[in-house]
């Protein structure tokens, strides 16, 4: 049984259902395997599998910078979606790896696919950032601020990767995923949302250099402050208690249980995080969608990713609930659960 959607204490009109009408996707060509790697640091194919899952994962080129993966997948969306982007009201980018500090990296996307009547803003979340977009997308149109909501997690994280530190540059891949939100007339769509965050975890996985508490200088460049440093253990730690806690939260809200879910999509960090959450969630671990083995960690891009690759696959069909749910440096973590 569903709960009624809350009503909103500031508008006269009722509260709007808010679909997904549209989803897109953009790879790198490049693949970098788990060999390719064993070449550049001290580790090897077995030991990648064996603790993550990932067999390779994609590197943007030189030249190709977040907004332009973001603005491949978004025009996949918008040709999806059958609308045109002179239709979006709103662009919202999550990333952790801008184009640039400033502007945001949504004012480079709205340029590249000719967007002109939208604001926007990037969201910085972490790898939570798209469900984080997700939420912000779907208060705006309920509240009849907007209605036609362009969301997209993109990123290129090989661009604050250590490639010296076996520890996370086995982890990491570039990418971007992209979803319309706009209000449809029926009971369908997101149906429950939660985002979260604890700051008192802040330095367990996060990138010293490049703001303004340690600009960039040759110094900070030569000590790898411009890079991501993680403490992989703890963050292995707080990725399942957070993202267990996420889904149930999710769940209780749409008043679903979760035999109810036809098709979960975790974020795609570690094949071993997503096996612990379906064992605790009991769950079969074949109704997780999982492509971690192909793109590794693409942070903000990742479930976005996995929402268009089971879409066009038909993996997720009209009438599915489905559950999505991530985790991020912040700490950040955020479930969604739509009716397909
Ligand atoms: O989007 C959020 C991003 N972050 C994550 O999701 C990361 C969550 N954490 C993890 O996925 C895991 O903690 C890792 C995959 C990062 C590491 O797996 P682990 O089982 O926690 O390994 P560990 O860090 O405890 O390291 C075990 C050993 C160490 O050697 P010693 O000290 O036991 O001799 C590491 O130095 O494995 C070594 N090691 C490696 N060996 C070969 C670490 N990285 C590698 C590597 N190849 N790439």
């Amino acid at each position: 049984m569903k709960r009624p959607l809350r009503s909103s204490p500031r508008s006269a009109k009722p509260l709007r259902t808010v679909s997904i009408i549209g989803t897109g996707s953009y790879l790198p060509k490049k693949i970098l395997t788990n060999a390719d790697l064993s070449r550049m640091v001290h580790t090897s194919d077995d030991w990648i599998i064996t603790r993550t899952g990932i067999k390779e994962r994609r590197i943007a080129a030189k030249d190709e910078n977040t907004s332009d993966m973001a603005a491949e997948a978004a025009l996949k969306a918008i040709e999806q979606a059958k609308i045109s982007p002179k239709d979006i009201n709103l662009i919202l980018v999550a990333t952790a790896t801008p184009d640039m500090l400033f502007p945001a990296t949504a004012c480079f996307v709205q340029k590249k696919i000719g967007a002109i009547n939208a604001a926007c803003l990037d969201i910085s979340a972490a790898c939570a950032g798209f469900l984080f977009g997700l939420e912000i997308a779907q208060q705006f149109i309920t509240s009849h601020t907007h209605d036609t909501v362009l969301v997209i997690g993109a990123e290129k994280l090989t661009s604050i990767t250590n490639w010296t530190d076996r520890n996370t540059c086995v982890l990491f891949g570039d990418g971007a995923g992209a979803a319309i939100l706009r209000h449809r007339g029926s009971a369908h769509g997101v149906i429950s949302t939660h985002i979260g965050s604890d700051g008192r975890y802040s330095d367990i996985l996060f990138m010293p250099g490049g703001g303004s508490r340690c600009p960039i200088t040759r110094d900070n460049v030569d000590l790898n402050l411009a890079t991501i440093h993680m403490t992989g253990k703890e963050v292995y730690k707080q990725a399942v208690t957070a993202m267990l806690n996420a889904a149930k939260k999710a769940l209780e809200q749409a008043g679903l249980s979760i035999e109810d879910i036809a098709c979960v999509i975790p974020h795609q960090a570690n094949v071993r995080i997503i096996e612990a959450i379906a064992d605790r969630l009991r769950i079969p671990l074949d109704r997780f969608y999982v492509n971690l083995d192909r793109y590794g960690n693409t942070s903000a891009a990742a479930v976005a990713i996995a929402l268009d690759e089971a879409n066009r696959s038909g993996r997720i069909k009209p009438g599915d609930y489905i559950l999505m749910v991530v985790f991020g440096g912040g700490l950040t973590w955020a479930s969604t659960i739509i009716e397909w």
